[in-house]
């Protein structure tokens, strides 16, 4: 059988369509997770490996997407470091990380003792998926969780987090270390449990200036692609890396060092321009709206083919609008989570789109 059709898409490898997914494809947008939640709260569905189980399935059972990624958060790591962590429903760190003091009594656990529950989640889920269907393993950079970690909560400039970059670099450097050091070992204990693909999360990065994006965010991301590299090489497997560096495009050549072979790209940029500033090496995922898919079926199929345009442009098969040969090396995805208030049926309807405007036809 030939390899999943996202496994190859990664390696930028002939596809015979353009496989497609959405960040944060579980979620409260879907019924059935509401129907969950209502029973469990969210850090009991992160934690019993059925229900995680159950919430990464959910949504390819209904959208028909190409790929699964485990149901989680990038803070789930956060208790094993020492630092408490709820949702409300948006994340809160019980007691901020503000001096060198704090990072000291920040552990670097083990993964299998800290988050067994994940581990377990994911040798469930490669038991119940399909085979055409690979799992992608995630955490948050070390950048992004140190964010959290200083801040507390979520905010528009992370100001109090920057103060501290700022400042006291050397006790930020500490920190993001840290993060780094507890992140790499989650990552390979995924990889060593079966996750297929790997993808960081570095959401808050586009906060930086690029030479500070090089500073405090790029070689931390590399270290754990680094360990994700080791893990899979040990297990003679090759494991796709994928970075998503939430708002990139004022570092994005960056982004191409870190070690990763896929890059997320977020909507504020033109899929091509970004290829063509990745280079040929890199694979690209994304990069559609996801407020399109608030708007109409009409709509939705119109900017999804802009979308496909524009991988194929840089992709080297220039072809008509409409129907045609899928672009090597694109993963088709939104440019950022999918939005709660997003009806299903339009999530579905993205799905189909891609495939039939993407699928090689016989006349090819
Ligand atoms: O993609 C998936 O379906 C897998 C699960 C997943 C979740 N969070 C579940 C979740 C993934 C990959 C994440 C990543 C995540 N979490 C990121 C990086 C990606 C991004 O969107 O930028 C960030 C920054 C977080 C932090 C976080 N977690 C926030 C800001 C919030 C609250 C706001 C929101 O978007 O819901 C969460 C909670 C969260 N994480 C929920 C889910 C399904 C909602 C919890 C609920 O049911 O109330």
């Amino acid at each position: 059988m030939p390899e999943a059709l996202f496994l190859r898409a990664c390696r930028g490898e002939a596809v015979e369509r353009t496989p497609v997914w959405m960040m944060r494809q579980a979620g409260r947008y879907l019924p059935d997770y509401r129907a969950i939640r209502a029973r469990h709260d969210f850090l009991t569905c992160c934690r019993t490996p059925e229900l995680a189980c159950e919430l990464t399935l959910q949504p390819v059972a209904k959208l028909g997407v190409d790929a699964a990624i485990l149901f989680s958060d990038i803070l789930v790591p956060l208790p094993g470091m020492g630092a408490a962590v709820d949702f409300r429903p948006g994340p809160h760190v019980e007691r901020p990380v503000g001096s060198a003091a704090d990072v000291d009594r920040l552990r670097v656990p083990d993964p299998e003792e800290s988050t067994g529950f994940v581990l377990d989640a994911i040798r469930l889920l490669r038991r119940s998926l399909p085979d055409n269907v690979p799992l992608i393993g995630f955490a948050g950079a070390p950048f992004t969780v140190a964010a959290y970690l200083v801040e507390g909560s979520g905010s528009k400039s992370f100001a109090r987090f920057k103060r501290l970059l700022y400042t006291e670099p050397r006790t930020a450097r500490a920190l993001l270390s840290k993060c780094a050091a507890a992140l790499g070992a989650y990552a390979a204990a995924q990889v060593r449990a079966g996750a297929q693909a790997f993808m960081l999360f570095d959401t808050w990065a586009g906060l930086l200036p690029p030479d500070d994006y090089g500073a405090f965010a790029a070689p931390y991301a590399r270290e754990v692609f680094g360990s994700v590299l080791e893990a899979a090489a040990v297990m003679d497997v090759d494991v796709p890396r994928i970075y998503y560096g939430g708002e990139s495009a004022s570092y994005l050549e960056q982004c191409s060092e870190l070690g990763a072979n896929v890059i997320g790209i977020d909507w504020r940029q033109d899929l091509a321009g970004a290829r063509r500033r990745l280079g040929p090496a890199f694979a690209v995922q994304g990069n559609l709206d996801p407020a399109v898919l608030l708007a109409t079926p009409a709509a939705i199929r119109e900017r999804a083919s802009r979308v496909i345009e524009s991988a194929r442009l840089a992709g080297g098969r220039e072809s008509g609008r409409g129907r045609g040969p899928a672009a090597r090396g694109h993963v088709f995805n939104l440019g950022h989570g999918i939005l709660p208030d997003t009806p299903p049926e339009n999530a579905r309807y993205l799905v189909d789109v891609v495939g039939e405007l993407t699928r090689r036809t016989h006349d090819d």
